[in-house]
């Protein structure tokens, strides 16, 4: 590895972060971590518990707090929620801390994949597919500033995203192992 020693995936709820990230470090032997998991595992209560008692701001506070936390880790592949691209600090955070891709996917493809649950709490609003299409135009410019790679993969297997995202990290030299 170089001294870009982790791979970090970005992107709106419902872009794939997760799966695709698990199949990453699979095929890499890479370790594989979330910060929603993080977070939920260092508060002891899930991510919508947290957003109910404590609001958002308070949710920000704990990913940043989980970001913080992977300094200094290497051989990870980190899925980060889908909001930490909001705090300048986090942005810088992600650059520092590995290779930063954003999954992106368009807004019929990820309304389609979170309609599936209702795991989002900023989703649980009366008109989930308008909500999505306003943080879609906020975050869209800091995604795009916080990625050094960008994929769409509204018409990609995971697989095929994952391949996707190994192969431009191999090409930019940034890892070695796995197929
Ligand atoms: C959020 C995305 C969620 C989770 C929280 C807030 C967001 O993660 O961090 O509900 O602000 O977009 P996923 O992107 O993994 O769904």
């Amino acid at each position: 590895m170089s001294s870009r020693e982790n791979l970090v995936l970005t992107g709106f709820m419902g872009s794939g972060k997760s799966s695709i990230g698990r199949l990453i470090a699979r095929k890499l032997g890479y370790r594989f971590t979330d910060t929603d998991r993080i977070v939920s595992r260092e508060a002891g209560v899930t991510i919508p518990e947290i957003f109910a008692r404590e609001g958002e701001a308070s949710f920000r506070e704990w990913e940043s707090r989980a970001l913080e936390s992977l300094k200094g880790s290497k051989g990870l592949v980190v899925a980060t929620g889908g909001g930490i691209i909001l705090r300048e600090r986090n942005r810088t955070l992600l650059n520092q801390l590995g290779f930063v891709v954003w999954l992106q996917a368009c807004e019929d493809v990820l309304f389609e994949r979170v309609s599936r649950n209702d795991r989002r709490p900023l989703l649980r609003t009366a008109n989930p597919r308008e909500t999505i299409h306003r943080l879609l135009e906020e975050r869209s410019p800091l995604y795009a500033a916080a990625a050094a790679y960008v994929l769409d993969t509204s018409r990609l297997t995971h697989e095929e995203a994952a391949r996707d995202v190994i192969s431009e990290a191999k090409r930019r030299g940034l890892c070695q192992s796995g197929e």
